[in-house]
């Protein structure tokens, strides 16, 4: 009986590990073109489509003269190509980075200039589905919440024109959230509309980090496309800094106080 107990045990191990290890992948960063290009948006468009998921891995191929691959933890330091205390630095050339955490991972280069011209990536990695994915460690800002625009429908001309106010107006955004415009480059872009002076600012990031409160707008700049509805307007609260109090007990909390109270010794005179 409890041999039986064990080996089905191992059985049921053996399936799941070999289920995590054969379904793990293995990317070429870039495909042919590797790690070496700065043109921007490059690595954006590869890795768009793709699903990274934890245990699969990235391999970089680049000429390790001239750039290296360096992971940053933070998006800022991403967005700023800042390369000082890295999580990571790897510089053989050829280099396979297992990704084993979920949630985003930057890369760049610390080639500034490169970096800055382009030579950058973010990937953002799922957990394995069979694994059950525990609460998302938040270290820095535990309110920081990214937003992937129009979630599945990404940044283009909707179906229904209102769909992106819909879109955002079942969200309450606040300060230190991100948008992350993912759109195809060649039909269209992103722009933001300054409302006071009702300048346009283009946007050569994906990256639209709400740094204050206030109202937003984007658009793209293509003819007819924010007539029919792609455009975007965000009300970004302020952070609120006070933490909700739990005046609320747990079970546990509720049962051992009750059973205080009933079992209290009744005060005798
Ligand atoms: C950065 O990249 C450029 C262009 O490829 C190269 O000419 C330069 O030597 C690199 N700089 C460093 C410090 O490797």
């Amino acid at each position: 009986m409890a041999k039986t107990t064990t080996r089905t045990f191992c059985f049921v191990l053996v399936m799941v590990l070999m289920g995590c290890c054969c379904s793990a992948k293995i990317y070429k960063v870039g495909d042919s073109k590797g790690w070496r290009t700065a043109k921007k948006g490059t690595y954006y468009e590869w890795a768009r489509r793709k699903e990274f998921q934890v245990g699969d891995s990235l391999m970089f191929e680049y000429d390790g003269k001239v750039n290296d691959v360096t992971q940053v933890s933070s998006r800022f330091e991403y967005r700023f190509c800042n390369s000082l205390s890295p999580k990571a630095v790897y510089n053989t050339g050829h280099d396979v980075v297992t990704l084993t955490e979920p949630g985003y991972h930057f890369f760049i280069t610390s080639n500034h200039s490169q970096c800055v011209a382009g030579h950058k990536i973010i990937v953002f990695v799922v957990h394995d589905h069979l694994i059950p994915p525990p609460p998302p460690p938040r270290k820095i800002l535990p309110f920081e919440k990214d937003y992937k625009v129009g979630d599945s429908s990404e940044w283009r001309v909707p179906e229904e024109s209102d769909f992106y106010s819909k879109w955002s107006e079942e969200k309450q955004f606040h300060v230190g959230d991100n948008l992350l415009f993912y759109y195809n480059d060649q039909v269209d872009d992103v722009l933001e509309i300054n409302s006071d002076q009702l300048e346009f600012k283009s946007c050569d990031t994906n990256l639209i980090s709400l740094t204050k409160p206030g109202i937003r707008y984007f658009i793209t700049s293509k003819t007819g496309h924010c007539e029919a509805g792609l455009k975007l307007r965000v009300v970004v609260q302020p952070l609120s800094k006070s933490v909700p109090k739990k005046t609320q007990l747990s079970p546990f909390d509720r049962l051992i106080k009750w059973l205080h109270e009933s079992f209290r010794p009744h005060p005798h005179h």
